[in-house]
């Protein structure tokens, strides 16, 4: 049988397109569901073009009614990927799914990590502090923001001319490169 992810997002979700194209021809992967909390999000039309289940939540979903929950226990995915998913995992959910939810942060954690860092907010904190490097993390996540074990790391050089959205696209693509491969290791 094959392995199931799931993939959780809020916005765009380029990282979500790479995990898709990574694992569609696969024999021993599949992308089983995107959860979004976002109707509007680009994402859910990547889902919607590629016919893979959305499941689509409020924050009551999420945090009161166990909904997403239900969701994941009827699915039973081997790894759960939050890939531009802003929202603290609910304890519950870190339990029960220990060492097997992981999130990609946009720097080198554990600098630039905690609530309210995300995105691009982390680009500009980078470019304003002069930083001459960052990077992107793949990490375990517990029941605090960006604080779970570190899986992988990579870095990127900042020279004088980046500004924050160029930094982003040099993530970017770091995290494209390495996001889907890591999840296939941890897979294996
Ligand atoms: C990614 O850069 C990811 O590292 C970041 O959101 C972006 C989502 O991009 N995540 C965080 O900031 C989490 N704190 P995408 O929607 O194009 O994949």
């Amino acid at each position: 049988m094959k392995k199931k992810v799931v993939v959780f997002a809020s916005g765009n979700g380029s990282n979500a397109q790479k995990i898709i194209d990574r694992f569609e021809n696969s024999e021993k992967i599949e992308v089983s569901a995107i959860f979004s909390n976002k109707a509007e999000a680009f994402v859910v039309e990547r889902a919607k073009k590629h016919r893979i289940k959305c499941i689509i939540f409020s924050r009551k979903d999420f945090y009161e009614d166990a909904v997403v929950a239900k969701h994941l226990k009827e699915i039973k995915p081997d790894l759960i990927v939050l890939a531009g998913f802003l929202w603290l995992i609910p304890h519950e959910m870190t339990l029960k799914y220990k060492n097997k939810i992981i999130n990609l942060h946009p720097a080198l954690l554990p600098k630039y990590g905690g609530k309210g860092m995300y995105g691009m907010n982390v680009h500009k904190a980078i470019i304003e502090n002069k930083e001459t490097e960052s990077g992107i993390t793949i990490h375990y996540v517990n029941e605090k923001y960006d604080e779970g074990a570190i899986i992988f790391q990579d870095s990127v050089n900042i020279d004088g001319e980046d500004t924050p959205e160029t930094l982003a696209e040099k993530i970017h693509q770091l995290e494209h490169k390495h996001f889907p491969e890591v999840i296939e290791n941890l897979l294996k």
